[in-house]
């Protein structure tokens, strides 16, 4: 066998490697207080006791070995849910909303995610793309190593192809794990008038999107006076028909049936839920569909607040995410997103870290993979700057992540990317 890549040793390492990580069963996580860390080709190859890892592991002359001095140790986070490809910010309708105007009320008079989209339509491709790479870079150091983005502004057949486009060069020689989501039906193209007609022409382009590989997943806007829950099926029928996993936005803002779809139909995931009855809830719960929070969005929008009781109550394997957008959650910042889960939403610390890496990469299909810090699984992972990984709560809006190593390699520190991360991001 050949020898490691890298060793990090006295660290206290939170492996999240838990076989229970439903609401309500999660107590405390299982704690190495002095752990070290082997990693060979990007992988994990041992989790143990520093002493016996280190006395039982033959070094190489290449061998990196890291004390880690007892700091924290968790896998990096997994944001399974962003829209980070867009061009431009909308800060005056944040003032908006804070004013009294609704999220949708903006959106039906032609604002809101319309803006964006002809601020998308109006950029060049390079600059989509070169923002959208620092973007992901912002995430990363605040402690992202597999983010997911969606396209959503283009919303005609055309656009969106060209935003899939985009997409795939914003992933090229990526240093972290990047997956693509089709977005197509996130709001009504402006110009286009009938409804069964549109919607069967994006049908029609999924089976492209899944022969060219251009996404792993599609997604829809689920809302009363967005995407009904008969079209979202339409679309995710179609979606499945041609190999792609499928989710969806649900009960962001109103109770709209989007949880109780998810369930039916056995989606991957069903995202926002802010507005989701109970008995949606514990139907995605049975139907074991992963509830992806995204608290910023809560925070930011203020229209229904999030509440981890009611998922505790029916059991619900829990995500978070940031919604990474530039009208409803602008952060990037996935150790604020565990902040306002605990301190807004009463998720535990340890429910929140599940949820931000076990239950985050089953949102993803990438429970087999990514997540935990088991043998096999992908060296992506965390040391913060204090022994307690709670301090992840504790220091709300700073960046308590120390360092970010994704397959195996340094990709940020003290808050700052290393070279390797922006020659991606300039290049
Ligand atoms: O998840 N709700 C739909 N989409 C995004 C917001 C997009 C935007 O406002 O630009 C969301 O909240
Ligand atoms: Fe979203």
């Amino acid at each position: 066998m050949s020898s490691p890549d890298l060793v990090v040793f006295h660290a206290r390492i939170t492996p999240c490697a838990e076989e229970e990580t439903r609401m309500g069963r999660i107590e405390e996580l299982a704690t190495i207080e002095d752990g070290a860390l082997v990693v060979r080709s990007g992988k994990v190859v041992r989790v143990g006791e520093s002493e016996r890892v280190l006395s039982e592991t033959t070094l190489g002359p290449d061998t990196r070995l890291l004390d880690a001095e007892g700091r924290a140790l968790i896998p990096g986070f997994l944001d399974p849910h962003s829209h980070a490809l867009h061009a431009g910010r909308r800060i005056p309708e944040m003032q908006l909303r804070q004013e009294g105007k609704g999220y949708l009320e903006i959106l039906q008079a032609g604002g809101g995610i319309q803006e964006t989209v002809r601020a998308t339509t109006a950029a060049d491709d390079a600059a989509v793309v070169r923002d959208t790479r620092r973007r992901i870079g912002q995430a990363v150091a605040c402690g992202t190593t597999t983010v997911e983005v969606k396209t959503g502004y283009g919303l005609t057949p055309e656009r969106e192809m060209r935003l899939l486009r985009l997409l795939a060069q914003v992933r090229r020689r990526a240093p972290i794990t990047i997956l693509r989501t089709f977005l197509g039906l996130h709001a009504w193209p402006l110009g286009t008038e009938d409804r069964p007609v549109h919607i069967a022409e994006m049908n029609a382009l999924l089976s492209d999107v899944a022969a060219k590989d251009l996404a792993e997943m599609v997604d829809v806007f689920c809302e009363e006076g967005v995407f009904s829950p008969a079209e979202t099926l339409s679309h995710l029928a179609a979606a499945r028909a041609a190999g792609l996993a499928i989710r969806l936005h649900a009960d962001e803002l109103r109770p709209s049936g989007g949880a109780e779809l998810a369930a039916e139909i056995g989606a991957r995931s069903a995202d926002h839920l802010l507005a989701a009855t109970d008995e949606g809830l514990r139907a995605m719960a049975e139907a074991g569909v992963v509830g992806v929070n995204l608290p910023g969005t809560a925070f930011f929008l203020h229209e229904h607040p999030l509440q981890a009781e009611r998922q505790r109550a029916v059991g619900l394997r829990a995500a978070l995410a940031t919604d990474q957008n530039p009208g409803s959650s602008p952060t990037f910042s996935m150790p604020m997103v565990l902040s306002l889960a605990m301190h807004m939403a009463g998720f535990r610390p340890a429910e929140a870290l599940l949820a931000a890496t076990r239950n985050a990469a089953s949102a993803l299909g990438l429970e087999g993979t990514h997540g935990q810090l088991a043998e096999g699984f992908a060296a992506d992972f965390l040391l913060l700057d204090d022994s307690d990984y709670r301090v992840l709560f504790y220091a709300f809006g700073m960046n308590p992540v120390a360092q970010v190593f994704a397959a195996g390699r340094s990709i940020a520190h003290d808050g700052r990317l290393t070279e390797e991360m922006r020659q991606w991001m300039d290049s």
